[in-house]
Parts: C-alpha cells; structure tokens; sequence
C-alpha cells in the first residue's frame, strides 16, 4: 500500500475526499499518469480509484482490455468503482461471480464473450464434450438435458443413453423392448434422429433388401416377436415354392435354395445363369425355355426336334467317330452349343 493510497482512504474515511481536488496531489500519486492532462477529467472526487461516470474521448483499447459488448455501453464508474479498482482485474471471473463453482475452469472466454452469458457458439463448443449434439438432440432446450442449468451447473449428466431414456424403454409397445429382450444399449439400434428410425439398423440381423424392404414388419415379425425369426429364405417362403407352375420347381429338380436362382428383388426373372448349363443368351439357341425343356423337368432336355437326323449324320457321319444320334451325346460333344 503506497502511502497516497493510505492518505485517500484515510482522507475518505474521514469524508475529506470530496473536499479536496484530485488534481491537488496529482504528480506525487501517479508519477507519468497522464502528465498535464486535466485530472477531473477522469477522476472523481470521491477517490482516485474511482473514475468519473463519463468520460469523452478515451481510448479504452489502449489499456489492452477493449470494452466490447455489453461493455462497450457501460459508464467507466461501474468498473473503476473504487476501493475495487479495476487494474490489473482484466479476467472474467474477477468482477463477474462463477455460477459453475470452478466446474468449468478458470478459462471463461473458452464459452463465454462480453455479448452475454449464453454459451457462445452451443452446439459447436458441445461437439468437444463426449456427447456432440444431433438430431432431435440438437434442438432440445439446454434445460431438457442440464437438470440443474438454472443453477449454472452442466457436469455431471449422463452421456449413456439409458441414462435418460429408461423410462421410454420401459414404455414402448410396438415393438415391447422389454418382452422382446433388446438389449438398453439403445445406440445399437438408435440415432437420435427419432425412435421410429431404427430401420436402417436392420442391416446387423438380416439386410431389408429388395421387396423385404418395402415389406411390413409384421410381416415377418409375426405378433410381436423379433428375435429367432427364420433367415432362410425357404421358412418364409415354403408356399411359394410349392404353388410354382411356371416352372414347376419341384417337378422341375429346383432346390430350395432359392437364393441360388432369385435375389429379394422380384421371383422373375430369376437370376439363374443359365449360361453356365449352355449358352441361350444369343445365337440360335436363344430360344424359350420350352423349346429345350419339352417336359417340366429343367433336368431333361431336348436337342433332336430341331438337329433332324438327316442333318445330323450328313454332318457327322464319316468324319466324326463315337457320334451317335442322341441329346446326352449331342450336349456331351457340344457343351456350349457350338462346334
Ligand atoms: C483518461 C483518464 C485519466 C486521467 C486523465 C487521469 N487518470 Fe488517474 N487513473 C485513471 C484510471 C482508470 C486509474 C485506475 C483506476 C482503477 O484501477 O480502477 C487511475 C488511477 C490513478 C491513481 C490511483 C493510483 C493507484 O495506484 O491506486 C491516482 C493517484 C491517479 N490516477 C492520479 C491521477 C492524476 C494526478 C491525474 C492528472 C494528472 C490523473 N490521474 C489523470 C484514469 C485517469
Ligand atoms: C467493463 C469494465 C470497464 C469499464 C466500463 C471501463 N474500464 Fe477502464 N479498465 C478496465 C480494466 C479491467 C482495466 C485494466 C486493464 C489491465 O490492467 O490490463 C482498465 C484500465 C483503464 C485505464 C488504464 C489505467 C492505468 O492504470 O493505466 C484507463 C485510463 C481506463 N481504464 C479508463 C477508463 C475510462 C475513461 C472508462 C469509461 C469511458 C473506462 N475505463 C471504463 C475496465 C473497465
Ligand atoms: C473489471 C470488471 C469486469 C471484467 C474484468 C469483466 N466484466 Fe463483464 N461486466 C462488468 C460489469 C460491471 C458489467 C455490468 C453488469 C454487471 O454488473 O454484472 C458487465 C457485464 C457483462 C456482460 C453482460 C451481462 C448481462 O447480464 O447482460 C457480459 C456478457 C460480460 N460482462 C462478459 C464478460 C466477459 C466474458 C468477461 C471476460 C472476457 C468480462 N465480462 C470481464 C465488469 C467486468
Ligand atoms: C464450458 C463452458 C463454460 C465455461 C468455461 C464457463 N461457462 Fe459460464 N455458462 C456456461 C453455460 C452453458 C451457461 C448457461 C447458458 C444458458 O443457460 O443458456 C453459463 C452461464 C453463465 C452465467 C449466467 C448464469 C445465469 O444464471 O444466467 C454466468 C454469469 C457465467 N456463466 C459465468 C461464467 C464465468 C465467470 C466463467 C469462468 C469462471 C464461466 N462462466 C465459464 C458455460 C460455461
Ligand atoms: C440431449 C441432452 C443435452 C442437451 C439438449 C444439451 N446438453 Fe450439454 N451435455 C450433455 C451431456 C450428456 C454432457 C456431458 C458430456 C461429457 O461428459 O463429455 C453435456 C455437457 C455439457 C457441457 C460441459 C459440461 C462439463 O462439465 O463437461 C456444457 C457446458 C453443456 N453441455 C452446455 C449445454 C448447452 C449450453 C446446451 C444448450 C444449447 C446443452 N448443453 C444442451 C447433454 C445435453
Ligand atoms: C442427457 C440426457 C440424454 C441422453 C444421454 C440421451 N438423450 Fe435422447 N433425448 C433427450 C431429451 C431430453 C430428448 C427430448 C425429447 C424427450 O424428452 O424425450 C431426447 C430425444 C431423443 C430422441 C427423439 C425422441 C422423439 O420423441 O422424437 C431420440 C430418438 C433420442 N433422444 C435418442 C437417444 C439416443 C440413441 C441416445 C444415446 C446415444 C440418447 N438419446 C441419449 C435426452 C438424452
Ligand atoms: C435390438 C434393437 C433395439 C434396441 C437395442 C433398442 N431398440 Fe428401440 N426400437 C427398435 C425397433 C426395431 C423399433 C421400431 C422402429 C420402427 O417402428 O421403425 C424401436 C422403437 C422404439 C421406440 C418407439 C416404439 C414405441 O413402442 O414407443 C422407442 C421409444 C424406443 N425404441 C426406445 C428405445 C430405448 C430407450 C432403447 C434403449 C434403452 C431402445 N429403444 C433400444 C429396436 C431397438
Ligand atoms: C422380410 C422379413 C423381415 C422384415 C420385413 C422385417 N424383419 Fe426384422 N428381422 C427379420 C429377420 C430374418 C431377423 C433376424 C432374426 C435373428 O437373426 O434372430 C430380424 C431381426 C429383427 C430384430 C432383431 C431381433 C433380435 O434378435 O433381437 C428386430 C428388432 C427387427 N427385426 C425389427 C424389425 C422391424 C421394426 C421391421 C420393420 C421396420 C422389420 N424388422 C422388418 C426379418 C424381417
Ligand atoms: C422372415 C421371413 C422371410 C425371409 C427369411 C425371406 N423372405 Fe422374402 N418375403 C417375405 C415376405 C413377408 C414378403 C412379402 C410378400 C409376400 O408375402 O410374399 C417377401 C417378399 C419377397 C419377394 C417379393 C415377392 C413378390 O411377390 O414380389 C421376393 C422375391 C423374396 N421375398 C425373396 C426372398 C429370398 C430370395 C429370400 C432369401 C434370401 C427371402 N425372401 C427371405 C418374408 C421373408
Ligand atoms: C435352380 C434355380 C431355382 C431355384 C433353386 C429356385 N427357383 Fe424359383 N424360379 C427359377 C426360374 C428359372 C424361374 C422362372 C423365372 C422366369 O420366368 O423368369 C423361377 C420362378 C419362380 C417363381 C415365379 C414363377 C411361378 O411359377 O410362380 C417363384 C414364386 C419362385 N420361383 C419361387 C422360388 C422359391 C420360393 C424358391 C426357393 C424355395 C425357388 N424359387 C428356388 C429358378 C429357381
Ligand atoms: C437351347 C436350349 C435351351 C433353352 C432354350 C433353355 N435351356 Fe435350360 N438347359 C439346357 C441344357 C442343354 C441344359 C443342361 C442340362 C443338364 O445339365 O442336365 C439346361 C439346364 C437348365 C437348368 C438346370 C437343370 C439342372 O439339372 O439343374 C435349368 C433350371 C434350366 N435349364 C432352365 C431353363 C429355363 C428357365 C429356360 C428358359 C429361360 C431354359 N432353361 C432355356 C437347354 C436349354
Ligand atoms: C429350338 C431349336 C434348337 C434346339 C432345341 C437346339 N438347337 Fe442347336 N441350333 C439350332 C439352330 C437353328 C442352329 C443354327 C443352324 C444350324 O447350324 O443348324 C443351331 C446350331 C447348333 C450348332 C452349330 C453351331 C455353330 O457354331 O455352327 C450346334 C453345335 C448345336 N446347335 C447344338 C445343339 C445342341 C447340343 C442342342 C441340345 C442341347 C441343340 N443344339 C438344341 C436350333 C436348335
Ligand atoms: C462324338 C462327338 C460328337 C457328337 C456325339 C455330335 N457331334 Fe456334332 N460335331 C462334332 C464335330 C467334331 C463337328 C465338326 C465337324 C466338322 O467340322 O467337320 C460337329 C459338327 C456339328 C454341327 C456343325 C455342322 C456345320 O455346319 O459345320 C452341328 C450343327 C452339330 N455338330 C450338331 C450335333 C448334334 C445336333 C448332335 C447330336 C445329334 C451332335 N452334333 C453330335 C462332334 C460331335
């Protein structure tokens, strides 16, 4: 404590101050502090620690503390307020109390600007938590989540979801999660885009491909069970199977696999290659399936009613050895159709 500064607050205690002109003691209290400028201009009379309300013409960015905001508006009396004196008290927290008692550190500017005391840029500074703000998530009031924000307190709130949705666990019908057995990691399932989202999940149990994905859960899902439900293509499809006429696929030799022929995408055509049996695609033998397969069995075939006899031993006979005017042995020395 300087000596002039004892002699203020004597001087103010004793309630001389308002009598006697700051600029009396100028030089001796603040060697080089503004030299030959008008003291009063400043300062009031009730201490030098305190300013005057208005002053014109002061440079403020100069001290290195700009009044920007909210500051830029104040009188300089409400900072340079006396026995506070503002000096050296350019930090946040030295004239503005912290609600969030040292929750938040000492580094205030981090969410906080002289605009005002909303958290500045919210959604952008929450992306640096462990819980970035999305979906419906986004545009919930602070408040829904931060129980205690009325009392500047924002730590201690749960990131898991179950922490705050149990109760909409416990509720739900359709599907009844609590029957059905789902696990209360709801993220597996879940984005917080909205409940009735969790479609795209799907992908992990079995892929909604196709028709499948146009097709209603209950579909599949018959009253309201979900897990054990059959992915083999035949438990579903069994009758299906057995109504075929076009062809007839048990007559016909088909397997039940149906996937080795059909995707999910529609029953025709089927995505049967039959290229790899004998090459229809193009040339003479692209043709109706009937033209070949002259019974409902796919597994027999017919070459003859079209290679007449004639023909045929006119085009062997003589100059090929082993030929014999049959299917197996045409298709046997002609795999691809060709010669
Ligand atoms: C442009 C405004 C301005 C002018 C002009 C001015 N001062 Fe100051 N003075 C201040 C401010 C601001 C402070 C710091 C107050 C605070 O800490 O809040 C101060 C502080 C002081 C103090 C307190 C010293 C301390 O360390 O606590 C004294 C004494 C002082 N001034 C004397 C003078 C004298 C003498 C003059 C005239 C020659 C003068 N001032 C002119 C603004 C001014
Ligand atoms: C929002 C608070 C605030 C307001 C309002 C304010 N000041 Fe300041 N002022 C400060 C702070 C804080 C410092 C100290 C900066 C530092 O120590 O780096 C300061 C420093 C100063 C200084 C330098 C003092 C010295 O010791 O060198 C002067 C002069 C000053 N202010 C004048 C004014 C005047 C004139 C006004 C009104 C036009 C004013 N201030 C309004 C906060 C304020
Ligand atoms: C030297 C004291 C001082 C310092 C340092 C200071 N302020 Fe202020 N600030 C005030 C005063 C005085 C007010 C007027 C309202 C009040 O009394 O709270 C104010 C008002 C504000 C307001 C407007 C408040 C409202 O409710 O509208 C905001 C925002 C603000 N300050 C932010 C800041 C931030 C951010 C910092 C740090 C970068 C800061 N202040 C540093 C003194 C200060
Ligand atoms: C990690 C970010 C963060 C930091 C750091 C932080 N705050 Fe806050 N502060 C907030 C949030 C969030 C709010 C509430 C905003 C809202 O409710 O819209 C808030 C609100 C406030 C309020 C207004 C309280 C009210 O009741 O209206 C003040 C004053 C405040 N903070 C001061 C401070 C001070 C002082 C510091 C530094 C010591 C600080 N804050 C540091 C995030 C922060
Ligand atoms: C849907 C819930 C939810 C909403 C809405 C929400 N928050 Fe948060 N917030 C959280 C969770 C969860 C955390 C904890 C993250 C962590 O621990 O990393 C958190 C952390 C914070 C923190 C850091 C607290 C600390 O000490 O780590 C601040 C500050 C904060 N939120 C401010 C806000 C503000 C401001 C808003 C409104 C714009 C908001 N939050 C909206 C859930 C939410
Ligand atoms: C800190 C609390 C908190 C956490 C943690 C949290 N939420 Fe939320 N969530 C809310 C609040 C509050 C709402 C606003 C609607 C409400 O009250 O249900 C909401 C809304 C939602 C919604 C929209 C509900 C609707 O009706 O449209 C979904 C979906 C959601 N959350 C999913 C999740 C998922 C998934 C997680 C985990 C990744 C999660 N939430 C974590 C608090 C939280
Ligand atoms: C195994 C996957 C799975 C998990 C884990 C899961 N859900 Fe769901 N949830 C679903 C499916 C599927 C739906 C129906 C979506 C639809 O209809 O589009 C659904 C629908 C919902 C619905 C709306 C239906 C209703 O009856 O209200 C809510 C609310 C819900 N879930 C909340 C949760 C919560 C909270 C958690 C975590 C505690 C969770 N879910 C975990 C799969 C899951
Ligand atoms: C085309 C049939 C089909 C459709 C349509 C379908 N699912 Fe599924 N779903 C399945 C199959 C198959 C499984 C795999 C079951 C398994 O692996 O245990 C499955 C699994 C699930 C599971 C996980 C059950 C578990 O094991 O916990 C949920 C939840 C589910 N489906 C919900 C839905 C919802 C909601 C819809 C409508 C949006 C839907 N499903 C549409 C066939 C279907
Ligand atoms: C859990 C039962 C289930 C499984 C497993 C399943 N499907 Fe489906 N599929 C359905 C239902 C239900 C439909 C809706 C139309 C219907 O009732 O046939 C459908 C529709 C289709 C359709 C469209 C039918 C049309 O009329 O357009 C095709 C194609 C199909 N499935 C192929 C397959 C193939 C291939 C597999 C195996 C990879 C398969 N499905 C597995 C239940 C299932
Ligand atoms: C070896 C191949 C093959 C297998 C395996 C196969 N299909 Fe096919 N399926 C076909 C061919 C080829 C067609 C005729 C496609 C066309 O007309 O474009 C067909 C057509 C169908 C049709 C439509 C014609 C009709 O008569 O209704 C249905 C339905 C069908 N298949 C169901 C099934 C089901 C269900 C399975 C499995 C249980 C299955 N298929 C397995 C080859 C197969
Ligand atoms: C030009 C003659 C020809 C035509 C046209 C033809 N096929 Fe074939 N197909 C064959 C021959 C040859 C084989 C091989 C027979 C074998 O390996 O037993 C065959 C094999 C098959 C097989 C496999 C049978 C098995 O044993 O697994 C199926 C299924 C089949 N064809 C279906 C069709 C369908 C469906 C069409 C119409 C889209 C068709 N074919 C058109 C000649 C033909
Ligand atoms: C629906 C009538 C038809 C059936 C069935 C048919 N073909 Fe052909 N095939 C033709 C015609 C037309 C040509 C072109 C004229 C010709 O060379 O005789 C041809 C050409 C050929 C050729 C000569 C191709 C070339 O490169 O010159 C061979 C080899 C052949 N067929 C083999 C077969 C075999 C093996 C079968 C039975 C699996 C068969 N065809 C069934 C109509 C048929
Ligand atoms: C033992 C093997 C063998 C058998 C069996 C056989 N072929 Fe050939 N085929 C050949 C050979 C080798 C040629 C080429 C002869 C030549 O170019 O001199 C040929 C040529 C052909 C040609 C082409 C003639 C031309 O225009 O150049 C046709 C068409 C044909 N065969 C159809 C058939 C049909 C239909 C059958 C069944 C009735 C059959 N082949 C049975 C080996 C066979």
């Amino acid at each position: 404590v300087t000596p002039a500064r004892s002699l203020a607050f004597a001087a103010a205690a004793v309630g001389l101050a308002l009598s006697l002109a700051p600029a009396a003691r100028a030089q001796s209290a603040r060697p080089g502090h503004f030299p030959g400028d008008d003291c009063a201009r400043c300062h009031s009379t009730q201490g030098w620690e305190r300013l005057r309300a208005a002053v014109s013409g002061f440079e403020h960015g100069a001290t290195g503390f700009p009044l920007r905001g909210a500051h830029a508006a104040l009188t300089c009396d409400r900072c340079h307020d006396g026995a506070r004196g503002a000096r050296g008290r350019s930090a946040c927290a030295t004239c503005h109390a912290d609600p969030h008692r040292g929750e938040q550190g000492e580094d205030c500017a981090r969410c906080h600007d002289e605009r005002s005391f909303a958290m500045k840029d919210a959604l952008l500074r929450h992306r640096e938590t462990r819980f970035p703000l999305t979906g419906a998530h986004a545009l919930v009031d602070c408040g829904a989540c931060h129980l205690d924000r009325a009392a500047g307190r924002f730590a201690g709130v749960p990131t898991e979801c179950l922490g705050c949705h149990l109760r909409d666990y416990q509720a739900t019908t359709s599907p009844n999660h609590v029957a059905s057995g789902f696990s209360t990691r709801c993220d597996d399932c879940h984005r917080p885009t909205a409940w009735r989202a969790a479609k795209i999940f799907h992908d992990r149990f079995f892929p909604l491909t196709g028709a499948h994905a146009t097709t209603p859960c209950a579909s599949c899902h018959q009253n309201g069970r979900y897990a054990g439900t059959p992915t083999d293509c035949y438990a579903c499809h069994q009758a299906d199977y057995a109504a075929t006429t076009n062809p007839v696929h048990a007559s016909a030799g088909f397997g039940t696999t149906c996937r080795d022929c059909h995707s999910t995408s529609a029953w025709q055509p089927s995505t049967f290659d039959h290229e790899r049996f004998f090459p229809i695609s193009s040339g003479p033998h692209r043709r109706a399936c009937t033209d070949c397969h002259l019974t409902s069995s796919y597994a027999s075939f017919d070459c003859l009613h079209c290679h007449t006899k004639s023909d045929a031993d006119h085009d062997h006979l003589g100059k090929v050895s082993g030929y014999v005017y049959d299917n197996a042995a045409c298709y046997r020395c002609h795999p691809r159709g060709t010669h």
